[in-house]
């Protein structure tokens, strides 16, 4: 599809069919004014309208001949070409260092914190959390790079953007209609994502009901955004055998089926034994992360491939950038992960490096409205 309703009950970007382009951006404020904060968010969402539908910011309307343009340009000529924006807001826009910020002290959900230190995890300070996050993805890269880079220049003065990551390929499909793409380690990924067409998983496992929190009605109908940069050592995957790799991830990499047999979207069997052991091994990652080994958990994951060039040591800096949306992360994401990172054999090539969580307000309903109108 060439371009989605940037209003509407639920944000855009979450189960709409993921994008191949991602630029994702936090953001700190600088401001500790309520009414800069909101001020931002309306041009923020005045910008996203424009943008999300092809047009420029502020509207092509020319401005004057001895001032920069208000739109940057560089996306000009091209289309919307599938452009989502999807907002969030971080535990620090609400309290930082125990004091409450923006008048919001009595709003801040109670499942909002910084994410627990998890088994491994070697967090970089400077690609970790933020007051305010971005999600931009587009089928074309310069439109997704437009569109942080035209918020970012807009934020000026109220938020300065803290890190960023650029994604080139996505690791999931949140659709039926969509192909399985493969992520760095050369395997299908997102088969047994939750899918847009699975309309109860995702009331049921995506989206905050009325009632979830009563500290945060405000909530309802958003979500919580978790990102996590996995670095993978792509080198070290590379010299180890298909049997290895297969075992770990617990399906086999051509079809993407099972390791107990069958084709891609064939239930996995967990009790089917081989002479060495149930087939579907005991620490591969499709066994611990599956509903049945997790209290029936689900997620919609919404992650992208990507390289940030090469390190000292003449590998690159490569790795999957996790996006995943959840109803609940102290139930549906945080003791998952608990259970990878100290479980899961494919940690022996992972390293967490970035993280970051966000509550995800709903859509912007009115003509009036702006991103988080509910919250204020
Ligand atoms: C499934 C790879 C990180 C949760 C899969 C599959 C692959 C894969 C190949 C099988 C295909 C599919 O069903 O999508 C990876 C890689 C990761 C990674 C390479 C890191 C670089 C994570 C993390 C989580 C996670 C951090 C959550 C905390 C899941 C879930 C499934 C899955 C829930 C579906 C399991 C099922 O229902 O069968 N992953 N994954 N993955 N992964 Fe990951």
């Amino acid at each position: 599809q060439s371009s989605y309703a940037f209003g509407g009950r639920h944000q855009a970007g979450i189960v709409t069919p993921a994008q191949d382009r991602l630029h994702f951006a936090a953001f700190d404020v600088t401001s500790e004014s309520r009414d800069d904060l909101i001020l931002l968010l309306r041009a923020w969402t005045a910008a996203a309208r424009a943008m999300t539908s092809g047009r420029p910011v502020g509207e092509g309307v020319p401005t004057s001949y001895d001032a920069p343009p208000d739109d940057t340009g560089e996306a000009l000529d091209l289309d919307a070409s599938g452009l989502t924006l999807t907002f969030g807001f971080g535990p620090t826009l609400f309290e930082r260092d125990g004091k409450p910020r923006f008048g919001l002290g009595g709003k801040q959900p109670a499942a909002l914190r910084e994410l627990p230190h998890f088994p491994a995890d070697k967090l970089d300070p400077a690609r970790s959390n933020g007051d305010l996050c971005v999600q931009a993805c587009a089928h074309d890269p310069q439109v997704a790079v437009h569109a942080i880079r035209n918020l970012s220049r807009i934020a000026f003065g109220t938020a300065a953007m803290r890190w960023a990551q650029l994604g080139f390929g996505r690791t999931s499909s949140t659709s039926t209609a969509q192909a399985t793409p493969r992520n760095l380690f050369g395997f299908k990924d997102g088969t047994a994502n939750l899918k847009s067409q699975d309309r109860e998983g995702v009331e049921e496992f995506v989206w905050v009901g009325e009632g979830d929190d009563p500290r945060a009605d405000w909530l309802a109908g958003g979500t919580y955004l978790v990102a996590r940069r996995i670095n993978m050592q792509i080198e070290t995957w590379d010299r180890s055998s298909l049997r290895e790799q297969e075992a770990l991830v617990g399906r086999d990499r051509e079809e993407g089926a099972p390791l107990s047999g069958g084709t891609e979207f064939t239930e996995p069997d967990f009790d089917l034994q081989g002479r060495e052991g149930p087939l579907v091994g005991l620490n591969s990652h499709v066994r611990l992360a599956h509903p049945s080994q997790n209290k029936g958990v689900k997620m919609l994951r919404r992650g992208y491939n990507f390289t940030d060039g090469s390190n000292a040591l003449g590998r690159l800096d490569a790795g999957l950038f996790f996006v995943a949306f959840v109803r609940d992360p102290d139930v549906h994401y945080i003791p998952m992960q608990t259970r990878l990172s100290a479980q899961d054999g494919l940690m022996e090539y992972l390293q967490h490096t970035g993280s970051g969580l966000w509550a995800v307000p709903p859509g912007v309903r009115r003509r009036t409205g702006f991103v988080g109108d509910t919250l204020f």
